[in-house]
């Protein structure tokens, strides 16, 4: 099947903004006297914050009252938006730019598919907006991931089937929305995710459009 449209999730695959997410939530983590590595980092990928939070708490076998949680949500967005202040073209990873240009000229369509519910706000400060046909982010989902509903309401916006779709994700969370909701799912710049699809980039210079146009 030829291939009609190119889905991206945002943080770690078009943006170096992970670490960002992993320094607050290890932020957080100290609050709640919680131990949080890197390790446990991987649980929270593509995961959406308040399932992360969730998460975090489970580690650390904690109950906190409704308004803590809310308030620790807040502390932990707004600590990580100062972090990621000064992000700029800069902060795009490798092959990013090369491909979108590649795949807008080759008349693909494009769209980003993520949790973050800050998602316009760094494609702005990364100037790649203009690119994507449209973007689905953590704002639109009734779903988090694994739940394929971020995918299939881009392909459904994009007029694509998902089999007409490649999904680059660099989460576990992604890559299981991906395959349920039957996209052709990739797997970019983390290693952990090798043995979970049947392609695997370090980066997206590796990536061939070629091979699926
Ligand atoms: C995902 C990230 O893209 O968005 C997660 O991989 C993050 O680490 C999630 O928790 C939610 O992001 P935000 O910006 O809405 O807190
Ligand atoms: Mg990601």
């Amino acid at each position: 099947m030829k291939i009609r449209a190119l889905i991206f999730d945002l943080d770690g695959v078009l943006v170096s903004t992970e670490h960002n997410h992993f320094i607050a939530w290890q932020k957080t983590a100290q609050t709640l006297g919680i131990e949080f590595t890197e390790v446990h980092n991987e649980l929270l990928k593509g995961v959406s914050r308040i399932d992360s939070l969730k998460k975090i708490l489970e580690l650390g076998k904690k109950v906190i009252s409704e308004d803590y949680f809310n308030q620790l949500l807040q502390e932990k967005n707004n600590f990580y938006l100062e972090s990621i202040q000064n992000l700029s073209q800069d902060h795009l990873l490798k092959g990013v730019l090369n491909l979108l240009v590649k795949a807008k000229n080759e008349g693909l369509k494009l769209a980003v598919g993520s949790s973050s519910k800050n998602a316009k706000h760094i494609l702005q400060l990364v100037g790649i907006m203009e690119y994507f046909d449209t973007i689905i982010d953590g704002n639109d989902l009734t779903f988090p991931k694994p739940h394929p509903e971020v995918f299939l309401k881009g392909a459904h916006l994009l007029d694509c089937q998902p089999d007409e779709c490649i999904v680059f994700e660099d989460a576990l969370s992604g890559i299981k929305a991906a395959k349920e909701g039957r996209f052709i799912a990739i797997g970019v710049g983390n290693p952990t995710l090798k043995n979970e699809t049947q392609l695997y980039l370090d980066d997206l210079t590796q990536f061939r459009l070629e091979d699926y146009a």
